[in-house]
């Protein structure tokens, strides 16, 4: 059995959704598209993909840019439940330092996180990604 068949059929749709989104990147400084989908507690899955910039620090990730989508289409009680990844380039992407801590803010802890690593695809709760996230408690 192969890394995908093996992955509940939930996450498998939800990466195909992620692999359609990245047939949208405009990357045309690294050649690097990438796509995320994001399942929602509401039933709803919000697509990104990168948006370089010829500034490169101003690169947009998938991930970035799926939640940015999901908060304006659904609003500020939006909870993520699933998060799946893709590139098109047969290469592994997890989701960088930046989008794990941005992700935090709207996830949900136990939340699978599914991306291509180098031999096929891994699974992981979101806070085994961003361990100790930071929390604001404010008086
Ligand atoms: N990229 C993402 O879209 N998500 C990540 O988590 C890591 C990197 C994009 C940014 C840039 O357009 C390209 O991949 C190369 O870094």
């Amino acid at each position: 059995m192969n890394a995908e068949t093996a992955l509940a059929a939930p996450l498998a749709s939800l990466l195909d959704e992620a692999r359609r989104a990245a047939l949208h990147s405009y990357s045309p400084y690294s050649g690097f598209r990438v796509g995320a989908a994001l399942r929602l507690t509401n039933g709803e899955t919000v697509t990104g993909t990168n948006v370089e910039n010829v500034s490169y620090g101003l690169t947009i990730c998938a991930e970035r840019a799926a939640l940015v989508r999901a908060v304006s289409r659904f609003g500020p009680e939006i909870r993520i439940e699933a998060v799946a990844i893709a590139n098109l380039n047969s290469s592994a992407s997890p989701p960088c330092g930046a989008c794990r801590q941005v992700l935090a803010e709207f996830i949900l802890p136990d939340a699978p996180v599914v991306f291509p690593v180098s031999d096929g695809l891994h699974t992981m709760a979101f806070s085994a990604l961003l361990p100790l996230a930071t929390e604001m408690k404010l008086k």
